[in-house]
């Protein structure tokens, strides 16, 4: 499996729980458990999980494709040899917070260590009694990362120097429930501004726009702020069945949303969840040219005249031979989301017509859900849409597309979706800037001025030397 996106060592462990097995049993049960809870709430798994059939959720070797080239995800299960098994606490922490490993050297933001930075001492502690001794060790040894001059794992003490930055852990043992608890949550524990908040040429976090939209991969995770292009219009309510559920009135979570709230946040306790929205309540709103929010409603179809085939006859699609946007959705779609995308009345079908995935500027979600579908599993309860990438060709995607969101989501004005938009999106849509082009020839000038000034640096001196005094 792929994700696109889109983050000196002391020899004694000192005061690690671990090295004090005098320490009462209960208490180890204890740490593991709430181990184990800020390991869910970080999701740790989302990227350990190692994908071959019974592989442990911390075994790793996921490949997370950046514009610069694939990193894979570490093995952090106790494992001696290929794992963390041998690691010190500091050394853990060190890796956590200042993305420092003592058997890799510097880690690549990939691991969103800018977020962890910010835990606290506590749950580091927890967190590592429980992968050292909650997690069966696993000898999975995952991929070497490799990436190309100037993106060597030296560079990051630079980066980490000028983009790593701490808010502190105060709101670890803040009151339940509130803004600063939720703080805490979002930024140390479920790093959702890793997702949606919108990174600079150096890949680093603006955090001028903190949470107000970006793309990880080639999903967008939306603007999350109470802005009226955000989720403004939302109810605390909406906001927190959303989080525990991963669907509302407004939207439904796909691709890596609808994982996070099936692994991670539906997990959560109750008060945390609170604490959460009360955080996101308290964010400034930033303003996005992200299209979402228009008075709903949606046109009648007149089905007849669109629909020649019966209902959901995907035989028919699969030849190719369709390109109408109208003839597919009603043979591809109506039959769970009505004839005029106004879905069921329990909405367990969603209506098109206000989805946030319909309406956003982005066409890159309402692409790949078409593509891929929707599946999650929350609290045992599935929820499924069926992918359509071997009924349907690229370019009866895009017209289907164009269709739902101009005639179904009523953005007549909005831009077609292009065959081009499908190609993209669907093959990773992995986002080259100005660095990634220019970063090794930028180095390499870097170098040549650097060595230039040591030479001059050089020459001054002798010349220095040699003048009498
Ligand atoms: C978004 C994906 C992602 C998430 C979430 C994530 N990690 Fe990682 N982690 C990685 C990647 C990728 C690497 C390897 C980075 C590299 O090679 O530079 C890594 C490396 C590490 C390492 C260093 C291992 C080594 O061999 O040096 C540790 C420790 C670690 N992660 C622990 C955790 C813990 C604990 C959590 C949850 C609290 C977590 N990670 C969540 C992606 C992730
Ligand atoms: C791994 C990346 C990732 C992380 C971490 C993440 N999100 Fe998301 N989020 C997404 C994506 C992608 C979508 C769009 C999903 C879709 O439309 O199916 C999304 C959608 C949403 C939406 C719906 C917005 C809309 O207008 O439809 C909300 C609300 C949200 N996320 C809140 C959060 C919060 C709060 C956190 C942290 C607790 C978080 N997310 C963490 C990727 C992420
Ligand atoms: C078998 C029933 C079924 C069919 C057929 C179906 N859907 Fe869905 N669709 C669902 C369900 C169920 C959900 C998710 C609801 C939830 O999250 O609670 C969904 C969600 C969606 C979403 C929101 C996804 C998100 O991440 O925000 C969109 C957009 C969508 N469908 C469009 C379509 C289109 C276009 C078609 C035709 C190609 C289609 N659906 C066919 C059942 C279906």
């Amino acid at each position: 499996m792929v994700i696109k996106s889109a983050y000196g060592f002391a020899l004694a462990a000192a005061l690690s729980v671990l090295t004090l097995p005098a320490l009462a049993q209960d208490n180890d049960t204890d740490a593991i458990s709430r181990g184990r809870a800020v390991a869910t709430a970080g999701d740790c798994s989302a990227c350990h999980q190692d994908h071959r059939p019974g592989g442990s959720a911390f075994g790793g070797g996921l490949e997370i494709v950046s514009p610069v080239g694939s990193i894979y995800a570490s093995n952090i299960t106790p494992d001696k040899q290929h794992g963390i098994g041998a690691w010190t606490f500091e050394q853990f922490r060190d890796a956590m917070t200042k993305g420092e490993s003592p058997t890799k050297g510097m880690l690549y933001p990939a691991m969103p260590y800018t977020a962890y930075t910010n835990m606290s001492d506590d749950d580091l502690h927890a967190l590592y009694t429980y992968l050292m001794t909650g997690v069966q060790p696993s000898d999975h040894e995952p991929p070497v990362t490799e990436l190309p001059f100037p993106f060597v794992r030296q560079a990051m003490h630079a980066w980490n120097l000028l983009f790593l930055h701490t808010a502190g852990s105060a709101g670890a043992t803040a009151p339940a429930g509130s803004v600063a608890r939720g703080q805490y949550v979002a930024q140390a524990l479920e790093h959702c501004s890793t997702c949606h908040t919108p990174r600079n040429d150096f890949f680093a976090e603006n955090t001028s726009k903190l949470l107000s939209g970006a793309q990880v991969g080639s999903w967008f995770a939306p603007n999350i702020t109470s802005d009226k292009t955000g989720i403004g219009a939302w109810s605390d309510e909406e906001l927190t069945q959303f989080l525990t559920q991963g669907h509302n009135d407004h939207a439904s979570a796909g691709g890596d949303m609808g994982l996070a709230v099936q692994r991670s946040l539906s997990r959560l306790p109750p008060e945390d969840i609170r604490a959460l929205v009360a955080y996101l309540r308290s964010l400034p709103p930033v303003s996005t040219p992200h299209a979402a929010g228009r008075a709903h409603a949606p046109a009648p179809v007149d089905v007849a005249a669109v629909e020649p085939q019966q209902h959901f006859d995907i035989a028919t699609l699969a030849n190719g031979s369709s390109r109408d946007g109208a003839q597919l959705y009603q043979s591809a779609c109506a039959a769970c989301h009505a004839a005029n995308g106004t879905g069921t009345v329990d909405k367990t079908h969603p209506d098109l017509a206000s989805n946030s995935t319909v309406l956003l500027a982005s066409p890159n979600n309402l692409i790949l859900t078409i593509a891929e579908g929707v599946h999650r599993t929350v609290n045992g309860q599935k929820t499924a849409m069926p992918g359509f990438s071997a009924d349907l060709n690229n370019a009866q995607i895009a017209a289907l597309a164009t269709y739902v969101r101009q005639t179904i989501g009523g953005l007549a004005s909005s831009p077609a979706i292009t065959v081009e938009d499908v190609v993209r999106v669907r093959g990773g849509d992995v986002q080259q800037n100005w660095l990634t082009h220019y970063a090794k020839p930028l180095a390499i000038v870097g170098l040549i001025v650097l060595a230039i000034i040591v030479l001059l640096i050089g020459s001054r001196l002798k010349r220095r030397k040699v003048i009498p005094n």
